[in-house]
């Protein structure tokens, strides 16, 4: 067994190269100057002892916005500390909370641990209502200026009741301002008109990032994590990084698969750090090329088998009938044999069946997600067009991930594992 402590390493503060870690924050987000200096005008007011405005933050997964959000928010509240400014902060992370009311205990028991300090009980058995006039009673006991952020508030889809009400309650003696954040574009453009509106005073959008900006985002998140790795001029991260360590592919090829990818900075910094803890557990002294292609096929598999896990059990079915295909060596089968084994398996355990056109949908998110990969072929002349699958991955992959669920698994075992001896 390898003992801890004396061992050579490329790494001299993981933190900084692992995006999931509460421990390190970046000071600054040059990537994001222009929706920094828009949450700076949302926010002036506060300084100036007036109400600062509601806010409606939007862009996809990954691109600095609560990171941006908490960077300017912490800014303001260090100035209001300095002036003599009584101000709050409050920060909600809806994540998970499916009803406006889960967000509303939340924000409660936030409230009133900036009044009483951690350890508040989240409420529970109230009406809305009473709920909402609780908040309200809340932000008037801390007084002051007070900032409500509710981080990815997209969770609570339809149910919109917090984001009507909260604008609208005009607490007495408060300047309240509400920052609601959401990953969800379409979240954005489903909201009520009068939401949108007051929610809405000002939208700042965060649109993706290229691979040039993941480029400089690497560098910095980089240069202080590995040994022997430096950026000359701040303004040009990249460009003036001097690395023992990483070889000169490494974080170009990092930046273009996570901009392939998605643009999502904290994919892309995942990637790099995958890449170095490979490089470093294999007790090597630099970052090569081929760290980084293991990396990302290792966080692929990652996360198409956590995709398979968690889908739900028409779609695991769907997919079933192909790895059956897949393992009895029947070739590119049509949609109307897959249904047929189908119905066949629904029958097995008990299951209620879907339509032959929903089952095909159920087959085409799988191909939009990867796990399968669709060809559409012509039948022959006047005769139209057929779609045939395959399996994108292993059919052991699939076998293995989708045992969870008591029903599926007796049917692995029952109809899938026998025909594979
Ligand atoms: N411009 C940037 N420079 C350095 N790190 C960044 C930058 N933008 C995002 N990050 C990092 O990427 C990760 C995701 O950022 P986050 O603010 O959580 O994204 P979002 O809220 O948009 O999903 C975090 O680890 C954050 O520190
Ligand atoms: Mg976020």
């Amino acid at each position: 067994m390898r003992s801890f402590g004396d061992e050579d390493s490329i790494f001299v503060d993981l933190d900084r190269l692992n995006p999931n870690t509460q421990t390190y924050q970046p000071d600054s987000l040059p990537e994001r100057e222009g929706e920094l200096n828009q949450l700076h005008s949302t926010l002036k007011p506060a300084a100036m002892g007036s109400t600062p405005l509601n806010a409606f933050v939007f862009g996809p997964t990954g691109q600095g916005k609560t990171v941006g959000v908490k960077l300017k928010t912490n800014q303001l509240q260090s100035f209001a500390n300095d002036n003599g400014l009584d101000l709050h902060v409050v920060h909600v992370r809806c994540k998970g909370m499916d009803k406006s009311y889960h967000v509303m205990t939340h924000l409660l028991k936030a409230l009133r641990e900036k009044r009483y300090g951690p350890g508040e009980e989240l409420p529970s058995g109230y009406q809305k209502k009473t709920l909402l006039s609780m908040i309200i009673d809340e932000l008037e006991a801390i007084g002051g200026t007070v900032i409500v952020i509710l981080d990815e508030i997209d969770a609570i889809g339809t149910d919109d009741y917090i984001l009507y009400e909260l604008p609208r309650a005009e607490p007495d003696d408060v300047r309240l301002s509400i920052i609601g954040i959401t990953n969800d574009l379409q979240f954005r453009e489903s909201l009520d008109a009068d939401v949108r509106s007051s929610l809405g005073e000002d939208e700042i959008e965060f649109a993706p990032y290229d691979a040039n900006q993941l480029r400089d985002i690497l560098a910095r998140r980089a240069a202080g994590a590995l040994r022997d790795t430096d950026i000359d001029d701040e303004d040009e991260p990249w460009q003036t990084l001097e690395s023992d360590v990483l070889t000169d592919d490494a974080i170009p090829l990092t930046s273009a698969l996570a901009a392939q990818d998605s643009g999502d900075a904290r994919e892309a910094i995942k990637l790099l750090f995958r890449a170095c803890r490979f490089a470093d557990d294999e007790g090597e002294s630099e970052v090569t090329e081929q760290h980084v292609r293991n990396a990302h096929e290792y966080l692929e598999r990652a996360a198409v088998e956590r995709g398979i896990k968690s889908l739900p059990l028409q779609r695991a079915l769907a997919l079933l009938t192909v790895t059956h295909a897949t393992v009895t060596g029947t070739k590119l089968p049509e949609t109307k044999d897959l249904y047929s084994l189908y119905e066949v398996f629904c029958e097995h355990i008990d299951a209620k069946d879907i339509s032959e056109r929903r089952f095909r949908d159920k087959l085409n998110d799988l191909a939009d997600s990867g796990i399968l990969a669709k060809t559409t072929k012509g039948r022959g002349q006047g005769l139209g067009k057929t779609n045939r699958y395959e399996l994108e991955i292993k059919a052991e992959t699939v076998l293995d991930n989708l045992a969870d669920e008591s029903r599926i698994k007796d049917l692995i075992q029952d109809l899938l594992r026998p025909k594979m001896e």
